[in-house]
């Protein structure tokens, strides 16, 4: 039995080498006090991506045995100058993104590992310099630089306040009412009118030194319910419409420097007049009537004719031009021409801009580049404005308006822009996805649109 006792604590005995010996050969010191002994070593490949102006990320291959790393970074080599909070910083993953940095500037990011509460070294440090902020565009106010014509802008009665109100003061001296100078709103029910936001933006306009450019007294898209279901006779109908225009044109005679008296009167590729409720109970002079009433309220007021697609849509604009001309051949009052300019970066052309220009300006009229905004994003092909296509907005922002610059003086009105910042434009819901149209991001910082528009006026 004694003999059997021997053997196996021999036995036992050996079996405890062997497992020291195999914890030692597998580069693990042997358990003690219960802890695993891995090597304590800083991480290796350390990789530096996603490097911005004010920061960047840092990744890291896995230690083992590590409980968590400690991140630093400095300004320094030997990381005596750390940036707060990135000194020994915990991190119980292998990656952090490091943020709130300077720009143009170079980091040194060192790791550490710590293994059963103890710290490795520190790993080499990874060097990397953050890009430098792009260069501001320069914010010359368009006003002061657009000399022989008026700079305007669209505006909403909430917009007289605030960063609007200042973007507004500061760069532009015209204002056209985007929607609340319009029938739906100025005459909401019958004998019932409702001036109130346009007293505010004229009031506001004169303040501070600006025109106002009515729009617009009569548009298919914008009459209110009880006019297009009107219930009294034709001649009654007339007469509403009469009261209508002379009741607003009078109530701002001085005041408001000019009016698109109907816009958007032709068919979208034909001569034809739309078939709107003025067509039908007015009869094919209805605009002629418009035009005349209007002069009678103000004898003053620039009276102007307002479309899309002037440049691009020949047959509808020569079916425009050829009433401005009966009109001029039968002194039916009519001063101006707005085409509205809602275009995109791919066109239309600054030659067709120009030669579709000259057929008014050669006619004496004022011409106004009436609500101008350059889509970015026509083909829905882009989900970020990118420098690229930034660039060549600008270029079309910069022809456009080297074009309105260039008409004989005695034709030039003003230069409006549809919207002020991108996030605010109509086309937005009108297309149903993202672009930046307009001459301000959400954050009214200036654009390289906006850059186009000074170059334009060099
Ligand atoms: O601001 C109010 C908001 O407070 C309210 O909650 C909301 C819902 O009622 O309405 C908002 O106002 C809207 C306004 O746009 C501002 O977004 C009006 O309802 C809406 O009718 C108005 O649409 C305008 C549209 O003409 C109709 O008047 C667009 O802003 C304006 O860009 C558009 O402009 C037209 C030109 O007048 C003529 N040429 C085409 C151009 C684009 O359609």
């Amino acid at each position: 039995m004694t003999n059997c006792i021997n053997h196996f604590s021999t036995f036992i005995y050996s079996l405890l080498i062997v497992i020291f010996v195999l914890s030692c050969n597998s580069g693990e010191e042997p358990m003690t006090g219960g802890e695993m002994m891995f090597d304590l070593v800083p991480p290796s490949g350390i990789e530096i991506s996603a490097v911005s102006e004010t920061s960047f990320r840092v990744e890291w291959n896995r230690v083992e045995g590590a409980e968590y790393y400690e991140v630093t970074v400095a300004r320094d080599m030997q990381l005596d100058d750390g940036v707060v909070p990135y000194i020994d910083l915990r991190e119980n993953g292998l990656g952090i993104n490091v943020i709130n940095l300077q720009s143009s500037t170079t980091y040194y990011v060192s790791i550490r590992s710590v293994i059963n509460g103890e710290e490795s070294s520190l790993s080499n440090p990874a060097e990397v310099t953050t890009l430098s902020e792009p260069d501001p565009e320069p914010d010359t106010a368009l006003k002061d630089v657009a000399t022989t014509f008026a700079m305007g802008m669209a505006v909403r009665s909430s917009w007289l306040t605030g960063q609007h109100d200042a973007v507004l003061r500061r760069e532009y001296n015209s204002l056209t009412a985007e929607f609340e100078m319009k029938m739906n709103i100025m005459y909401p029910s019958e004998g019932r009118f409702d001036f109130s936001r346009v007293d505010a933006i004229v009031d506001y306009a004169e303040a501070n030194d600006m025109h106002v450019h009515g729009h617009a007294l009569i548009w298919h898209a914008a009459t209110p319910d009880w006019v297009e279901n009107f219930s009294g006779t034709d001649e009654e109908f007339e007469e509403m419409v009469e009261d209508y225009i002379k009741t607003t044109v009078s109530r701002y005679q001085g005041r408001v420097r000019s009016w698109d008296v109907v816009n958007e009167a032709f068919d979208d590729g034909s001569g034809n007049l739309r078939n709107t409720v003025f067509l039908r109970r007015m009869g094919s002079d209805y605009i002629e009537k418009c035009y005349r009433w209007t002069r009678e309220a103000d004898p003053d007021v620039l009276i102007f004719y307002n479309d899309y697609n002037m440049v691009i849509d020949d047959t509808k604009r020569g079916a425009a031009v050829a009433m401005i001309d009966d009109f001029i051949a039968r002194d039916v009052p009519v001063d101006g021409f707005g085409f509205q300019m809602h275009i995109s970066y791919q066109g239309p052309s600054k030659s067709k801009i120009a030669s579709t220009a000259k057929e008014i300006t050669d006619r004496g009229l004022l011409l106004h580049f009436s609500e101008l905004d350059i889509r970015a994003n026509p083909n829905n092909n882009i989900s970020s404005l990118s420098e690229e296509r930034a660039e060549l907005q600008k270029a079309k922002y910069k022809e456009v308006t080297e074009v309105y610059n260039s008409i004989p003086d005695q034709s030039k009105f003003a230069l409006t822009i549809w919207g002020m910042r991108d996030n605010e434009s109509w086309l937005l819901d009108f297309w149903g996805h993202i672009d930046w149209p307009l001459l301000y991001d959400e954050q009214f910082n200036i654009k390289k649109a906006h850059t186009g528009i000074l170059e334009g006026l060099e």
